[in-house]
């Protein structure tokens, strides 16, 4: 089975610090890249607290700390992933944003073979394939967040990818990431997001209509269902901007009202409150 050593990730927010991180611990050369020099050290920040939590939690030594960074290189110029052969883009949730990226990485990768995979949640990765000139190479790998923590990897191949490359992505994440891997069909929101995003859409709605606060909402799904988290406060993780990008591409795929984003998440979107990143969305973070 092919292996990738050396991997590019593009993109440094949540979920991009987060693959980068998990796949300099495991032992892999990373290039991580931003579009400038200050989101690139806001990244560089995020992974380097994420680091240090592991270590406080014992999973992770000073040694182990050091040589996770000393394999990860950041850069703004995506010229530095020519010799790559597998890129994980990870970038906003917008298909133009993630389409440039896409054409840009097709013409810089030097091995044809070379795989650009995408992070992204609910745009559909043919898409993403067809500004291409390598479709068969292109996947969808979808990491959950936060990414050193939580064990699933979605990989989603397109009518167009290659069976085999499809294969060694999932080995990829299975044996070289340690994670556990389900497939789906190249529909928005995969397995996870189509059963999660019409219950936090509703939790919103809930809130929206006053039937419980935002304390209670959340309280009923910790203690009553034993859910890590509420469904508000698994918003402000996921960030509300994010979770709103989301729910309209999975609107419009489906024009399912279930999955139409309610006016209160767009107002909060507005007002800059989009959860955790900000400091606050429907809860407070010191
Ligand atoms: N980086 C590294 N480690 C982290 C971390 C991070 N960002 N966040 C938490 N951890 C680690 C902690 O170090 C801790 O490790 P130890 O057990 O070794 O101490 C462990 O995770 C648990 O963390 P905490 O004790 O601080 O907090 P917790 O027990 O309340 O767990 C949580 C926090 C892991 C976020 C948990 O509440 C949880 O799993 N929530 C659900 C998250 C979820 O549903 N994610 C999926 C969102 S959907 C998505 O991502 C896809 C999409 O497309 C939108």
């Amino acid at each position: 089975m092919r292996e990738f050593r050396r991997v590019g990730v593009v993109g440094c927010g949540l979920m991009g610090s987060g693959i980068a991180q998990v796949c300099a611990r495991a032992g892999l050369d990373v290039v991580v890249a931003e579009r400038d020099a200050e989101a690139l050290a806001a990244g560089r920040s995020r992974l380097v607290a994420s680091l240090d939590r592991g270590m406080r939690g014992g999973k992770l030594t000073e040694e182990g700390r050091a040589e996770t960074l000393r394999r990860l290189a950041f850069t703004s110029d995506l010229g530095d992933f020519a010799d790559r052969d597998l890129v994980i883009e990870a970038v906003a949730e917008r298909r133009d944003a993630k389409a440039l990226v896409f054409e840009r990485l097709d013409r810089v990768l030097a091995d044809g073979d070379a795989v650009i995979a995408s992070n992204t949640s609910s745009i559909p990765i043919v898409d993403l394939a067809a500004v291409t000139a390598r479709p068969q190479n292109v996947v969808g790998v979808h990491f959950f967040n936060p990414v050193p923590v939580q064990r699933l990897v979605e990989v989603i191949p397109t009518q167009l990818t290659a069976p085999e490359i499809a294969d060694q992505v999932a080995a990829f994440a299975e044996r070289r990431l340690g994670k556990t891997v389900i497939r789906a069909k190249d529909r928005a929101g995969f397995v996870v997001n189509a059963l999660l995003v019409p219950y936090l859409v509703s939790a919103v709605r809930m809130l929206e209509s006053g039937v419980a606060s935002a304390e209670d909402i959340d309280a009923g799904m910790v203690l009553g269902c034993a859910h890590p988290m509420g469904p508000l406060r698994l918003l402000d993780l996921i960030g509300l901007d994010t979770a709103l990008s989301i729910a309209e591409s999975m609107y419009e795929e489906f024009k399912e009202p279930l999955y139409a984003p309610p006016p209160l998440l767009r107002r909060m979107v507005a007002a800059g409150a989009v959860g955790r990143k900000a400091g606050r969305g429907f809860h407070v973070y010191a």
